[in-house]
């Protein structure tokens, strides 16, 4: 009997996770199954512990429940607390559920590794104070950025990022227009401005020609964030496909032990958008 593993959410029928980790399991000759679980809104709890009592062994959590899956974790990582969100969930018959998040590992390498772009003494601007921005701003700071401005619609909400971290980095944080003048080596939009089609309220002259303009969402076409990107003149840019694969090696990896490789995988969504 192959082991279990699922990703939860709602709604599901969009996720790529199926794909990448059975792909994962064929290369790392891994015998699992892999499904999408969709939960009802109200009955995230219940859907896990059914899942657990047939045996399933991890679950990737997407939205909505990534804040109730850090609730429901009776033992947390340190990056998971940090983010005060979990994206991965472990059982094992001889311990307490483990809630973990792999978002942040996920940028990082895809940054570092698939962009080539060092993160140690840079200038990043990341946009947005939501559960995903959250959720990077620690591995960002353990890599050593020069300084980390966090820019956001509600202002209060980056205030609040900035004041937990800052004992972890150079921080400073505020409105879009704060950063008025101001240019940076790595812009991240890590708000949900993408999925409405809409662009963040960026002022102009941010971008630099070497600036890498990241989106964390992924679609067929450049998201108006990359549109804009280009438009002033960056040359560098990308959407959170990689991101979308590297952390999910990384729950692989926490789950089965042995990290898969990534290329070709993100290859073969890139192609197939
Ligand atoms: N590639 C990956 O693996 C990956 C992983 C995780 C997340 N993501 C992506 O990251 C994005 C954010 O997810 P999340 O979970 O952080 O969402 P979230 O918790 O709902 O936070 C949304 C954030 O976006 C801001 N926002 C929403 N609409 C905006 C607009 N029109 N203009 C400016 N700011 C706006 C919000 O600002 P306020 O605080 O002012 O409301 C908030 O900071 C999504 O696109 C998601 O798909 C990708």
């Amino acid at each position: 009997m192959p082991d279990l593993y699922a990703v939860i959410g709602n709604p599901i029928h969009h996720s790529k996770s199926p794909i990448i980790h059975m792909e994962f399991a064929r290369q790392t000759h891994q015998d699992i199954q892999y499904n999408a679980i969709l939960a009802p809104l109200e009955g995230f709890a219940a859907t896990v512990s059914a899942f657990q009592q047939k045996g399933g062994k991890g679950l990737n959590v997407t939205l909505p429940f990534k804040q109730e899956a850090y609730t429901l974790s009776i033992r947390l990582t340190d990056r998971a607390n940090a983010a005060q969100a979990v994206n991965t969930l472990k059982f094992d018959q001889n311990h307490p559920i483990l809630g973990d998040n792999t978002d942040g590992a996920g940028l990082i390498r895809d940054i570092e590794v698939n962009q080539e772009i060092p993160i140690a003494g840079k200038s990043i601007l990341l946009m947005g104070a939501g559960g995903a921005a959250r959720g990077v701003i620690l591995p960002l700071l353990e890599r050593k950025p020069r300084l980390l401005a966090i820019a956001n619609r509600t202002q209060t909400k980056a205030q609040l990022l900035q004041a937990q971290f800052s004992s972890h980095g150079q921080i400073v944080s505020g409105h879009f227009q704060d950063f008025s003048g101001e240019s940076f080596d790595i812009i991240i939009n890590a708000t949900s401005a993408s999925l409405q089609d809409k662009l963040p309220p960026l002022p102009t002259g941010l971008f630099k020609e070497t600036t890498l303009a990241y989106d964390m969402m992924y679609s067929r076409n450049l998201t108006p964030f990359l549109i804009f990107a280009q438009q002033q003149g960056a040359h560098h840019l990308a959407d959170g496909i990689g991101m979308l694969v590297e952390q999910a090696a990384e729950s692989f990896y926490v789950w089965r032990g042995i990290r898969p490789e990534t290329r070709k995988i993100i290859e073969m969504l890139k192609n197939n958008r």
